[in-house]
């Protein structure tokens, strides 16, 4: 795994730079393949993405060539204010041309169980005729706790090693999701952490500080077999992290502050 540390001003910044990542990533899946598949994550931190790709972008990315997974989902129906489909709907999908069959949603209204096998049948179905796999990329958010995707500290899911999808209980939200696995994720050829804010900077400095701890979170077992990577944190968020130490350990790629 190729790992580099993105620390920028801002989440302006951070969701310009994911962006423009993400468009980098498409031309060159579709220069190599014909297809770019990404999975795309829930919460607030990538929403500025989205919006910026359904807009100052959306006329650069070649979306019938993109196909579009959720590395988790909230067990609730597609129009419900919790549903990560429903937050990139409104932010990117209501506003570009992009095939419906190229969407590739976690049928969240569907008992968790259902909705994971059938996420998982849907992923087979795609990465069986595209000959891969791999998604192309995977935007990914932190939470304090160190989750990521709906991948929870101390979780059974954490565990999985067949299945790309599975149903988990967050015990400390009491509700459902339907989440990529850990395998699944460390497939990608590319994953995309977006990390802001002043609250994500002791669990920033626990998971890429020097303190080894990394490995004790979720998000610090991802580490994809043969692909990279990136986060991109805000001034805030890496307020607590040993700049020094990642430039000594070669994986800070720039400071855009
Ligand atoms: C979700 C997510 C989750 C999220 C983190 C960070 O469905 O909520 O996929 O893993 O990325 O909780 O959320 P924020 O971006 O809101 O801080």
């Amino acid at each position: 795994m190729t790992s580099e540390v993105c620390l920028l001003n801002d989440p302006e910044a951070v969701g310009l730079r994911a962006a423009s990542i993400f468009r980098g990533r498409s031309e060159i899946a579709v220069a190599s393949k014909g297809r770019f598949s990404v999975a795309v994550s829930g919460g607030s931190t990538p929403l500025r993405l989205y919006e910026i790709l359904g807009s100052t972008l959306r006329n650069d990315i070649p979306w019938d060539r993109t196909e579009i997974f959720w590395a988790d989902e909230r067990c609730v129906p597609p129009g419900h204010e919790d549903s990560n489909y429903k937050g990139v709907y409104d932010a990117l999908l209501s506003r570009i041309d992009i095939p419906a069959e190229n969407i590739h949603r976690i049928k969240g209204e569907m008992s968790s169980e259902e909705g994971a096998s059938e996420y998982e049948e849907e992923l087979k179905r795609y990465f069986v005729n595209s000959g891969s796999y791999a998604f192309d990329l995977v935007i990914l958010g932190l939470g304090v706790d160190g989750h990521t995707a709906s991948l929870f500290p101390e979780s059974t899911a954490l565990s999985e090693k067949e299945r790309f999808a599975v149903p988990v209980y967050v015990e400390k939200l009491r509700s459902w999701r339907i989440t990529l696995t850990i395998p699944a994720l460390n497939n990608s050829s590319s994953i995309l952490f977006m990390v802001t804010g002043v609250k994500k900077a002791v669990i920033v400095k626990e998971i890429l500080g020097d303190g080894g701890n990394r490995q004790k979170y979720p998000a610090g077992l991802i580490s994809p077999v043969s692909g990279g990577v990136t986060w991109l944190i805000d001034r805030e968020a890496s307020s607590e992290l040993d700049v020094a130490a990642l430039e000594d350990l070669g994986i800070l790629k720039d400071t855009g502050y």
